[in-house]
C-alpha cells in the first residue's frame, strides 16, 4: 500500500500504546484463531440470511457521481427517517443485518454508499475531504426529496462527515449522532501509530490487527466481544471496496486533524440535538475528539464507553439502542 505525506506526520505525532496491545499486535506471531482459543471451524459459515428487508438498491445522481442506497424500515411510527453514514474505505455492508433490523421497526432507514465506493460511482477521481463528503451527504439528501428533515448517524470517518454535517449543515438535519468521530483540527487527537500502520500502510494485516482496530483487545471484556464478532460474522449486503476511493478517503482522514479547521470553529453553531458515542480505548479516532465536540456544543449527550474502542456502539449493542432510542424520542423532531 501507498503511504502518504499526512501519514507520516501522523507517526510522527501520535501517542503510544500500552506496551502489551502494541506487543501483541507487533508481532504477528498470534492468530486470531490463538487468541479466541478457537479453530477456524469455530466460525459460522458463509451468511446465508435473507437481506431482502433492505431493498434494492437505487441512486440519487449528484451529476459527477451516483449515490447507490437502500431505503426500507416503518415509515408510519412518526420518527423520520434515519440516514446512514459509512466510514474510511467502508459501505452499506459495515451495518449489522440484526442492527438494521433493529433499526427498520423504529422508522425508515436510508443507508447509501460515499462516492466511488460501494456501489456509487464517482466520475471525477479528483480530491476530496470531509467537507465535500459532507456536501455529497446533504446534495444526496436533497436529492431524496423528503418532506421532513432527516436523523443522521454516522460512524468513524461517517462520524466525521456527520459531525461536519451538523456544524455546516445544520439546518438540513434534524438529529444527528456521531459514532466514535470527531470534530478534526489540531484539537482533537487523531490516529495512533500502530492504528495507523495497520490502517493506512500495512498490506496484509492479520485479522487479530483487524479487530485490534475496533476493540481494545487488553481488556478481556473488549476481547470477547471481539472473538464473538468475528466467530459469528453478521450478514450485510454485498461489499464492493474500491482501493483508488479508498486511498483519497483516507487522505481526507489524515488531513481533517492537519489542514481543517472549519468545523473545529463552527462547533458552538450547532443547533441539532446531538448524540456522541465512544469508546475511551479507541485508536483510530480517539474519544477525546467526542470530548471536545461536547465541549463546545450547548447540550450534546456525550457517552464514551470504557474497556471498548472504535466499535463500542457494537460492544454495547443492546445498551446503545436503548440509548439511541430514548434520544431520537427525547426531544421535538425539527
Ligand atoms: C514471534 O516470532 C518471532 C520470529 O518469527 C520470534 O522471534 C518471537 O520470539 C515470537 N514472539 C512470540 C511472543 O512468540
Ligand atoms: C410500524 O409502526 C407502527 C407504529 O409503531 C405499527 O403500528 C405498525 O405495526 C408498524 N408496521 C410494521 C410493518 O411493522
Ligand atoms: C474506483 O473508484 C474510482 C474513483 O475513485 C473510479 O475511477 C474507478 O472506476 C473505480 N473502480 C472500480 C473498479 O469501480
Ligand atoms: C475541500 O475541497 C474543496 C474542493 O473540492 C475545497 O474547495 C475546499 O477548500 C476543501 N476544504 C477544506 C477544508 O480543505
Amino acid at each position: 500500500m501507498v503511504s502518504f505525506k499526512a501519514a507520516v506526520a501522523v507517526l510522527l505525532l501520535g501517542c503510544v500504546l500500552s506496551a502489551s496491545a502494541a506487543g501483541l499486535i507487533a508481532t504477528k506471531n498470534v492468530t486470531v484463531y490463538d487468541f479466541c482459543d478457537i479453530t477456524p471451524a469455530d466460525v459460522a459459515p458463509p451468511l446465508t440470511k435473507d437481506m431482502d428487508f433492505v431493498g434494492s438498491v437505487k441512486f440519487v445522481s449528484l451529476g459527477d457521481a451516483d449515490i447507490a442506497y437502500r431505503r426500507f424500515g416503518n415509515s408510519s411510527t412518526g420518527r423520520p427517517p434515519l440516514v446512514l453514514v459509512a466510514g474510511l474505505g467502508e459501505t452499506s455492508a459495515i451495518w449489522p443485518a440484526s442492527f438494521l433490523e433493529y433499526l427498520a421497526e423504529q422508522q425508515e432507514v436510508i443507508m447509501f454508499d460515499n462516492r466511488g465506493i460501494g456501489q456509487s460511482t464517482d466520475l471525477t477521481e479528483g480530491y476530496i475531504n470531509v467537507t465535500s463528503m459532507a456536501l455529497d451527504t446533504l446534495a444526496f439528501v436533497r436529492g431524496l426529496d423528503l418532506d421532513v428533515k432527516v436523523n443522521l448517524m454516522g460512524w468513524g470517518m461517517g462520524g466525521m462527515i456527520a459531525t461536519t454535517c451538523a456544524a455546516l449543515h445544520g439546518k438540513y438535519y434534524n438529529k444527528v449522532i456521531v459514532l466514535s468521530g470527531t470534530a478534526g483540527s489540531l484539537h482533537s487527537r487523531h490516529i495512533t501509530p500502530t492504528a495507523n500502520r495497520i490502517l493506512m500502510s500495512d498490506p496484509e494485516p492479520t485479522e487479530l490487527e483487524k479487530l485490534w482496530l475496533l476493540f481494545p483487545l487488553e481488556h478481556t471484556s473488549a476481547a470477547a466481544a471481539a472473538c464473538a464478532y468475528f466467530r459469528n460474522p453478521e450478514p450485510s449486503v454485498v461489499d464492493f471496496f474500491n482501493y483508488t476511493t479508498f486511498e483519497r478517503q483516507a487522505r481526507a482522514f489524515s488531513e481533517f486533524f492537519f489542514d481543517v479547521d472549519e468545523v473545529y470553529e463552527a462547533l458552538p453553531k450547532i443547533k441539532n440535538d446531538l448524540l456522541l458515542v465512544g469508546g475511551e480505548d479507541d485508536v483510530m479516532i480517539p474519544s477525546q475528539g467526542l470530548r471536545v465536540i461536547a465541549r463546545r456544543t450547548t447540550t450534546p449527550w456525550l457517552v464514551v464507553l470504557r474497556e471498548a474502542g472504535n466499535a463500542a456502539w457494537i460492544q454495547y449493542l443492546p445498551s446503545f439502542v436503548s440509548m439511541l432510542d430514548l434520544f431520537l424520542d427525547a426531544y421535538p423532531d425539527m
